[in-house]
């Protein structure tokens, strides 16, 4: 059987928290690969249009839309409907930490609100357009926080055990109608996201300091939605550490109890 496989080359690509961090490189990424480019931020910004145009993106569309606002990603699908997008890169994300109590809740329901509610909603949004194309390819970006349940990271990582669930689930439900999908695992990226992490569990926890940079990670992403792979996992020291939370639950919380202080 041949291998179905997605291009990235002219293929229309919407990614979500596309103006920094992972999202900023996957989108220069997709702009090497000539694609048109449709970026959900929360600023406007003309300089990353300039900047993607010249590194050779076919057109780039700017969306500004605040993920945390269900009404926003609401008016956001409404207005994307006269676009057929291809890929959908759920990226943008918010990190929540420290001991639960000490976790604001109106961050906590941030945190769902851009993790987990808007990459559901999205999804539901642009889906049927995709399945009636026959074509297309989700890809949600979840973490290592999935499988390695830390102390500090319980919000967090209960919204990223979920996009998991709902990657999964969801690939069921398309086999056969030419739409796939592709979760990231994502290991340490070096980001902002990554430097908030020292500040917001290192109270309570020592936290593995492995990691790669975010453009490096982007190549990586690309390769696995060009090869159609499910899932992306991390490798080196990150692949180690989750395959001992998988696998070897008793030696991760041996280690975890090592780390962590109250
Ligand atoms: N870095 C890591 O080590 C790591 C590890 C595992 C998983 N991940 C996941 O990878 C994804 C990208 O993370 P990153 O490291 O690139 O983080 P980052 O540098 O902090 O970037 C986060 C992006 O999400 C956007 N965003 C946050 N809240 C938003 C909202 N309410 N509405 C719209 N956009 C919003 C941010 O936009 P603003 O600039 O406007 O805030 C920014 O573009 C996230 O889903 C994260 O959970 C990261």
């Amino acid at each position: 059987m041949v291998k179905f496989k997605m291009k990235i080359h002219n293929s229309t690509v919407l990614i979500t928290g596309a103006n920094r961090g992972i999202g900023l490189e996957m989108a220069r990424m997709c702009a090497f690969e000539k694609a048109h480019l449709h970026l959900v931020i929360r600023k406007n910004d003309p300089g990353l249009v300039e900047d993607l145009t010249k590194r050779g993106a076919l057109s780039v569309t700017l969306w500004v839309a605040d993920l945390s606002l269900r009404n926003e990603v609401a008016t956001l699908i409404e207005k994307l409907c006269h676009h057929p997008i291809d890929i959908v890169i759920n990226n943008a994300g918010l990190l929540t930490g420290g001991l639960l109590e000490d976790q604001p809740l109106d961050d906590i329901y941030a945190m769902f609100h851009v993790n987990l509610l808007s990459l559901v909603h999205l999804t539901h949004g642009l889906l049927p357009s995709m399945i009636k194309r026959g074509r297309g390819k989700i890809v949600n970006n979840s973490s290592v926080s999935a499988f390695m349940h830390f102390p500090c990271a319980t919000t967090y990582a209960a919204s990223k055990a979920a996009v998991v669930a709902f990657t999964n689930s969801l690939a069921a439900e398309l086999k056969g109608t030419g739409v796939s999908t592709l979760c990231l695992i994502t290991p340490g990226v070096k980001t902002r996201m990554f430097d908030e992490i020292e500040i917001k569990y290192a109270k309570n926890l020592e936290i593995p300091a492995d990691y790669i940079s975010a453009e490096l990670y982007a190549q990586r992403v690309k390769n696995a939605i060009i090869e159609d792979v499910p899932f992306l996992y991390p490798s080196g020291p990150s692949w180690v550490g989750l395959n001992i939370a998988r696998y070897l639950p008793f030696l991760f919380k041996m280690e975890i109890g090592r780390r962590f202080h109250r």
